[in-house]
């Protein structure tokens, strides 16, 4: 029988490192994704996202993780992608890691984002997942460049990519609502990336190299 990844070719990529599995959200996963959310992200008052979609009400959060999983999806096309990963402890839903790219055939740029529930925070679990599609953007889709950003006092955020060799890109200030923010961004190449000394393990590129149109890569 004709599978949902024959069909939807980005449902077929798997990256895993030695303790996690990144795989695309399917509609399965959202109430794990709404659970791990529910149980808190960050501190009460003290978004680390541009919009502060974690502090929702209860009633609003989960239907607006899950208009933005499918917005995402919908939107999937080679000119502008987002890939949202969900992150997996063996059974145990951890968060999510995303990739991005807009014009990626001419710019080979991506940017990240992320979230973990706290009780996996602190734990060099951020710091993993984001080497992991890192080094899928870097070594499967040859990307040049890896960028990201994050407020300024989001140490945790900003730790992750300083660990892996992202350099200073700027200050900006941003409109966060109604509040400007001071936003760091940060920039990571090949030869900046401090590599992780596991070796990533992918499942499923060439069906999504194909769909993004990067054959010959
Ligand atoms: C950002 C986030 C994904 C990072 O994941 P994490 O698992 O907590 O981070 P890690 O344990 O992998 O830490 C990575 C690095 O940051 C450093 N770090 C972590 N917390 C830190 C803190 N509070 N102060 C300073 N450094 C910190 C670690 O020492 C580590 O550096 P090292 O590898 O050089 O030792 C996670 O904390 C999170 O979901 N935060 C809330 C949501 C968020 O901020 N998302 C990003 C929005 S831009």
């Amino acid at each position: 029988m004709t599978s949902l990844a024959d069909i939807w070719p980005p449902y077929a990529l798997t990256l895993s490192t030695p303790r996690l599995t990144l795989r695309p959200v399917l509609d399965a996963d959202i109430p794990a994704a709404v659970a791990a959310a529910r149980s808190g992200i960050h501190e009460a008052g003290r978004s680390p996202f541009s919009t502060p979609w974690a502090e929702l009400p209860d009633s609003e959060l989960a239907p607006n993780m899950a208009q933005w999983y499918w917005r995402c999806r919908a939107n999937f096309a080679p000119a502008e992608w987002t890939l949202l990963l969900g992150v997996w402890q063996q059974d145990e839903f951890l968060g999510v890691q995303d990739l991005g790219a807009k014009d990626f055939a001419v710019l080979r740029t991506v940017g990240t984002g992320s979230w973990l529930k706290r009780a996996a925070q602190g734990r060099g679990i951020g710091k993993e997942m984001r080497a992991a599609v890192v080094s899928y953007a870097f070594d499967y889709l040859q990307a040049e460049v890896a960028e990201s950003e994050a407020a300024t006092w989001n140490r945790q955020s900003l730790g992750v990519s300083a660990g892996l060799g992202y350099e200073p890109n700027g200050l900006f200030r941003h409109s966060w609502g109604s509040k400007v923010e001071e936003v760091q961004k940060v920039r990571l190449t090949p030869g900046t990336f401090h590599r992780p000394d596991w070796t990533l393990q992918v499942r499923g590129h060439e069906a999504l190299k194909s769909y993004l149109g990067l054959e010959g890569r």
